[in-house]
């Protein structure tokens, strides 16, 4: 429907001379603040200067030439100052974005703008043998929804998970069970132990002894060998559990110890390519030309870097993929040093590192609003995490007080808590630091997550409850409430796609709140059992849930039918 709008001015305009794509036109196009001023406005301001005349005068000029358009499209076009204000036919609209989502189903909204194309999007990538804390859940919570939209779009995606399981740390750990481990304690909670020893020995007078220890790993010592591999199965057998419990997946797991292996090709091109310089005994690649300073390879202990991994990574990533686009769900920290590893791949004359993308995000802050920190031992698990939110959410699905199988509880308890912290994270921008606070995040009233899974049930229910379904339907009246749904069903597909160009979840995230917020307007305003408009108003739902549906699977979050 817009699209005929666009159509309308674009033939107005190029008869008045102007230049102006179809997108920039789109962009111009405004939503009037209420119904009775028409569905879409067009501002003539901007044409002023050019055509040497007042925006009113423009806006008659326009709406001259546009004459009488085809009566199913609009029901009238006005200006109204410097406004042309469209009417379009609200009811021809109605009908084909209900026709449209209910033939449509899974794929209503998705425009495949992708396909053909491959998208590779890493997220996640927690360390080993540092806990799966809250510092790594942004990153897949906002990664996995991206993945999600990408695929929605007609991408072929690859979700890759890229673990922090080799570099200096580990020497830390590595010393750290040595001095202080207790193998009957590992056996029984790894991740929590291995945490334990980590933060006894994250001291300075211990650098030495652990960076000796890595250097041991590196030279593949058989003990410092086993006892990693122990560790690392353990923790990958540990994040899966969680993975699973947020319904995220991973097509691969590579991981810094699979890069290490192909350090040396790397170094040596580097070397061949000139980029390598001395400092200090270290070997750097100097990017101070381009204002981002140094990036090391080599340390001076002769230790890789996770730079010379990453480099390493993703040529191999290149060779296996052959990608369009590779993004890295990445914490904002991490800004400067992917600028710089993606400048040495373009200074390696690799082109596609042009469509490598750093795609940042900010930090949760506790409820006193400051970071958490791994550091000095105050993580939050993400294991705890999901359990107390399980709790809230449990207390709050017994309060109604339906009786429940406990099987039934648990699973309605799970999916809402994954609701509340996926919705309480995405509905804002991911480049903002937010507060993450799980008791605002579980309430089912606001703009929450379970507020919206509670207006997809209640759909739910209407459309259980129906005598009829599938009926044909005609409308005879659209009141306001319907319009309005009508409109956000419609608009669906518009936000997919601007969410996936500026790569912003939040945009389908507030999109859902809206769209839950306006169908509950309409549920207690526009009955539909047993009304005259019964067979719309019945067909309008199963939109809504659709189009929710969908809308809720791109930010990862199942619609429950009850709750
Ligand atoms: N494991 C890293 C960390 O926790 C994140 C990895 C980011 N990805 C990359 N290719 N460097 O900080």
């Amino acid at each position: 429907m817009k699209k005929l709008v666009v159509d309308v001015l674009e033939k107005a305009l190029k008869k008045k001379g102007i230049k102006i794509s179809r997108e920039e036109i789109e962009e111009k196009i405004g939503i009037p603040p209420s119904q009775d001023m028409g569905d879409y406005s067009f501002p003539c301001f901007f044409l002023a200067e050019q055509l040497k005349d007042n925006p009113h005068q423009i806006a008659m000029e326009l709406r001259d030439s546009i004459k009488t358009p085809k009566a199913t499209d609009f029901d009238d076009i006005q200006t109204v100052g410097p406004y042309i204000n469209f009417f379009i036919d609200r009811k021809n609209l109605a009908r084909k974005v209900v026709w449209e989502t209910i033939s449509q189903k899974k794929t209503y909204g998705a425009e495949k703008i992708g396909k053909g194309k491959k998208l590779i999007i890493e997220f996640s990538s927690p360390n080993i043998a540092k806990p799966f804390g809250i510092g790594h859940l942004r990153g897949t919570i906002i990664g996995n929804s991206i993945a999600n939209v990408a695929e929605f779009l007609g991408y072929k995606v690859v979700r890759i998970n890229y673990l922090g399981d080799w570099g200096s740390q580990f020497g830390k750990v590595l010393f750290g069970y040595d001095k202080f481990g207790n193998e009957k304690k590992f056996l029984k909670n790894p991740i929590e132990h291995l945490y334990e020893v980590y933060v006894k020995v994250n001291k300075k007078i211990y650098e030495k002894k652990s960076s000796e220890w890595f250097k041991r790993l590196e030279d593949q010592d058989k003990s410092a060998l086993m006892l990693w591999k122990a560790f690392r199965d353990s923790s990958i057998e540990a994040f899966e559990k969680i993975y699973k419990d947020l319904g995220v997946s991973f097509d691969e797991y590579s991981g810094e110890s699979e890069s290490v292996k192909r350090v040396n090709e790397t170094m040596d091109e580097l070397a061949k390519k000139k980029l390598i310089k001395k400092s200090k005994g270290a070997l750097i690649v100097d990017l101070t030309k381009y204002g981002l300073d140094v990036c090391m390879m080599v340390k001076t202990d002769l230790g890789t870097t996770y730079a010379l991994r990453d480099l390493s990574e993703a040529i191999q990533r290149y060779k296996k993929y052959k990608f369009d686009t590779m993004i890295y769900e990445v914490g904002q920290e991490q800004t400067l040093y992917f600028k710089q590893v993606f400048k040495i791949l373009e200074l390696m004359g690799y082109s596609w590192a042009k469509d490598c993308l750093h795609n940042d995000h900010g930090f949760y802050l506790n409820t006193k609003g400051k970071k958490f920190s791994t550091r000095k031992g105050q993580t939050v698990f993400m294991k705890d995490i999901l359990e107390e939110t399980k709790n809230l959410a449990r207390k709050e699905i017994q309060k109604r007080g339906e009786k429940l199988k406990k099987e039934e509880i648990e699973k309605r308890a799970l999916n809402v808590a994954v609701a509340a912290i996926f919705y309480g994270d995405l509905k804002n921008y991911r480049r903002s630091n937010i507060v993450f606070d799980i008791k605002k995040f579980v309430s089912f009233e606001g703009d929450t997550g379970p507020y919206i899974l509670y207006s997809y049930a209640r759909a739910s229910s209407i459309i259980r409850k129906a005598k009829k379904q599938g009926e044909k339907f005609e409308i005879t009246e659209l009141n306001e409430h319907e319009l309005d749904l009508v409109k956000r069903i419609y608009q669906f597909e518009e936000t997919v796609v601007k969410a996936f160009k500026s790569l912003a979840p939040s945009m389908i995230a507030t999109y859902s709140y809206e769209l839950a917020k306006s169908f509950n307007e309409f549920y207690h305003s526009s009955p539909v059992i047993g009304s005259d408009e019964e067979p719309f108003r019945m067909a309008l739902v199963e939109a809504f849930r659709i189009t929710l549906r969908n809308s809720l699977n791109l930010l990862g979050i199942k619609a429950i039918e009850e709750m």
